[in-house]
């Protein structure tokens, strides 16, 4: 049974185009779900519902298999990070912390010790007499965990809460994040819009698109098998070829490639393939489909390298390992084959979503 389930959930402000459209989705117990999308596409306000902050204005909320749509934040059980976290800036971090169970009426003595507890679970123990502005940014975004946490929630939402921080201390926190939420076994719902951040943490990932899930999957699944342009074009980096539907194979600017699609001969196509699964090569070699084009810039990114190619089919970039200078082989301007598996050419129609 699936411990969080949204049927057919809505939300609209006012006349706007609903900015939650109704989205069903099934989060197992235990499971880290990532909700990821563009800005605007509904994932704050699919957040709020869930915690009770806001009504909705269709469908419903399941968790447990109770039907809690209606009922209030702290009636819930559920434990939310805001986007901003939104401490309280005149209460200490200790006071900031309690205040959940302050509002649940649990006893000063049982208060003190779940505090000391949370605190310690997002090392942050010795801190208790701080104010939120003597806190670095990943220190508050820690507070604002442990007050989640400190209720002992059943569900754990987070809304973009480490979007603030620097990359380092990004990276960090993903994983201390990942590491207690694997610990207390918690269900948990985590909103981005950065792709690293929901395929490195999250065991699945909803793609959200317009206020509805786009695909629903593991990481892999989303990367290795977008189910739609869109969704292939937001995760993960991309390379698009125009090209038309032919049979078993797609034309490319007057080059055949081979393909698999099931789309009508003639059709107007996209063929996406990853920068790291396409290589340049100076003369075409069997078993992969390839496109003859020119050199356009090489930029050097550090661990890797990008080879940019002109082809009729467009614009591509081609990832390069720098380490054997694989990279530096080619000229700007040079004659050149771009080549890849056929299998990693996923073709879609173009100008779908
Ligand atoms: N209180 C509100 N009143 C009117 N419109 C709103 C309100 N809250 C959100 N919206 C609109 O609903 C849509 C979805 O907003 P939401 O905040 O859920 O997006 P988001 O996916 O969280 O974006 P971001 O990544 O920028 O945080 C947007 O078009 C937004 O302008
Ligand atoms: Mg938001």
């Amino acid at each position: 049974m699936s411990h969080v389930r949204l049927e057919g959930l809505s939300k609209r402000f006012g006349t706007n185009p609903p900015a939650v459209d109704a989205m069903s989705l099934e989060v197992p117990k235990g499971e880290f779900l990532a909700l990821l999308g563009p800005s605007g596409c509904g994932k704050t306000t699919c957040l709020r519902m869930l915690a009770g902050l806001i009504e909705p204005t269709g469908g419903r909320i399941v968790v447990n298999g109770a039907d809690v749509t209606t009922l209030p934040p702290y009636r819930r059980n559920m434990g939310f990070v805001f986007q901003n976290y939104a401490l309280f800036p005149h209460m200490d971090v200790a006071a900031n912390v309690a205040f959940g169970l302050e509002m649940r009426r649990v006893s000063r003595s049982e208060r003190a010790s779940r505090v000391a507890e949370a605190l310690r679970l997002v090392r942050l123990a010795g801190y208790e007499q701080r104010r939120p502005r003597e806190l670095s940014g990943g220190q508050q975004q820690r507070v604002a965990l442990a007050r989640a946490l400190v209720v002992q929630p059943d569900v754990l939402l987070l809304d973009e809460s480490l979007s603030n921080l620097d990359a380092k201390l990004r990276e960090e926190m993903r994983r201390e994040i990942r590491d207690i939420q694997r610990k207390l076994d918690i269900t948990t719902i985590f909103v981005t819009h950065d792709q690293v951040e929901a395929l490195s943490m999250c065991d699945r990932v909803a793609v959200m698109e317009r206020g509805r899930v786009a695909q629903v999957g593991s990481p892999e699944d989303l990367y290795e098998r977008p189910a739609s342009r869109f969704v292939a074009g937001f995760v993960g980096r991309a390379n698009w070829l125009a090209g038309t539907a032919a049979d078993a194979a797609v034309d490319l600017g007057g080059t055949r490639v081979a393909a698999a699609h099931d789309l009508a001969a003639g059709a107007a196509v996209e063929v996406m393939v990853r920068p790291h699964r396409m290589r340049v090569a100076r003369a075409p070699e069997p078993g992969f489909a390839g496109l003859a084009g020119r050199v356009g810039a090489l930029v050097y990114v550090g661990d890797v390298a990008q080879v940019e190619v002109e082809t009729a089919a467009g614009r591509v970039s081609v990832e390069c390992a720098t380490d054997g200078r694989d990279w530096r082989r080619f000229a700007e301007g040079e004659p050149v084959v771009v080549q890849w598996r056929p299998e990693d050419g996923r073709v879609f129609a173009a100008g779908a979503a």
